[in-house]
């Protein structure tokens, strides 16, 4: 067989999945990105910056991922690559790649870095302090720094590699002492072709620029849609996963339909250990909400979805759904003032006996019509499980 049909053959056997946050980040997709990345050859982060928190535990330790994809190192097979929809503060990601290398000094140079990709500058951050409180956010320059890039000011790694040196290049410079690659797509094209792709979305579909719940939202595509203006049309997510929650959390500012209040938060937040992997905030916390995740469904192309903490309601007797809203949202303004109505359902004494977890799961199901396809009860790889 000659090389061009052995290649052929490859490529049809190859599959490519795309990791989302289906509703209001932090939903556990460091954790599931993690458990799954060993039979992946890439791990892609194509949106978004170091507002994410991607929280992993590796043989006991706790690792919160900003910017660095959730590959599991100890894995020979993956290799991480930050695209070019990102916008990367290189001080934090320095962070990162040197972790990496204390953990092994051969592991930094499994990374690469788009040099496409826009960088966060200090007053970026100074600016998000300055404007954007009322929104929330993380003050990680985010908004700002797409700001800069869309309005045709702003600076690429690519740039600062050309240009004379400054604070940000040295960092660029250690990077690739540390074995750190800045390579582009173009470049690495031809390999990734043939390699099998996982795609890990920051935030969640209802932050999404386009699609989320406006202002209240962050300021890149955490849709499927992130994925192609990143510049991987070339490598079509044949499965796109979303991940949520058995339960809901925000952080930041905007509506939130089924939000708790009070001691009933409190105990949920407690439980859950609910507070911001980026910033500490304490998570806003409330039950599922059905409405918002199917729209997160057709919102986001997402085709299968991933149900995390089922562990924190571990013991209720009956589980709180909200399964329509008076108002079913056909937009994002819907949700300021949905009225959420609520059923429930048999809880679960332990989320490890899968059959107890059938009435709730079956539930979801019927209002997103989206197969649940894996379920998550704990923070270890093995508390990952197909459903
Ligand atoms: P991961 O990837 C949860 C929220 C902020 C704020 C809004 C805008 O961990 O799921 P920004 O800093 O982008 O200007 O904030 O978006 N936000 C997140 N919430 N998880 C995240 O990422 C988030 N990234 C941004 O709280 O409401
Ligand atoms: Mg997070």
């Amino acid at each position: 067989m000659d090389i061009v049909s052995a290649g052929f053959l490859r490529l049809r056997t190859v599959m490519n999945i795309a990791v989302l946050g289906a509703v209001w980040g932090d939903e556990g997709k460091g954790h599931i990105v993690h458990s799954l990345s060993g039979k992946y050859d890439w791990v892609i982060r194509f949106n978004g910056g170091a507002n994410a928190g991607h929280t992993i535990y590796r043989d006991g330790v706790k690792y919160v991922h900003n910017l660095m994809p959730s590959f599991d190192w100890r894995s020979p097979r993956p290799k991480a690559f930050l695209g070019s929809g990102m916008v990367i503060d290189l001080e934090q990601l320095h962070k990162e790649v040197t972790t990496l290398w204390n953990a092994n000094s051969s592991f930094p140079s499994r990374v690469y870095v788009d040099p496409d990709a826009f960088i966060v500058l200090p007053e970026h951050k100074e600016e998000d302090k300055r404007l954007n409180g009322h929104i929330g956010s993380t003050n990680r320059g985010i908004g700002p720094a797409y700001v800069s890039k869309i309005s045709r000011k702003g600076t690429r790694i690519r740039d600062l590699m050309k240009g004379p040196s400054e604070v940000s290049n040295k960092f660029i410079k250690e990077m690739q002492s540390m074995g750190v690659h800045f390579r582009g797509l173009m470049e690495l094209r031809r390999e990734m072709e043939f390699d099998e792709l996982l795609f890990e979305g920051a935030q969640g579909v209802m932050l999404d620029i386009n699609h989320g719940i406006y202002p209240y939202v962050s300021c890149s595509e955490s849709t499927v849609a992130g994925i192609y203006s990143c510049g991987f049309h070339f490598a079509k997510p044949e499965k796109v996963y979303g991940v949520a929650k058995c339960y809901t959390t925000k952080v930041g500012e905007g509506p939130f339909p089924t939000e708790l209040q009070e001691k009933e938060a409190h105990e949920l937040r407690e439980r859950g250990n609910e507070y911001g992997a980026t910033t500490g905030r304490p998570r806003r916390v409330g039950w599922i909400d059905l409405p918002a995740l199917d729209y997160a469904c057709q919102k986001g192309g997402i085709t299968n979805l991933i149900l995390t903490k089922f562990d924190i309601l571990n013991g209720m007797d009956k589980v709180p759904m909200c399964v329509a809203y008076e108002k079913p949202p056909m937009s994002s303004s819907d949700f300021f003032d949905a009225k959420p109505q609520y059923i429930t359902v048999p809880g679960w004494k332990d989320a490890k006996d899968d059959d107890q977890l059938v009435p709730f799961i079956q539930r979801v199901e019927k209002s997103t019509h989206c197969y649940v396809s894996y379920i998550s009860c704990g923070t270890d790889a093995k508390d990952v499980k197909p459903w």
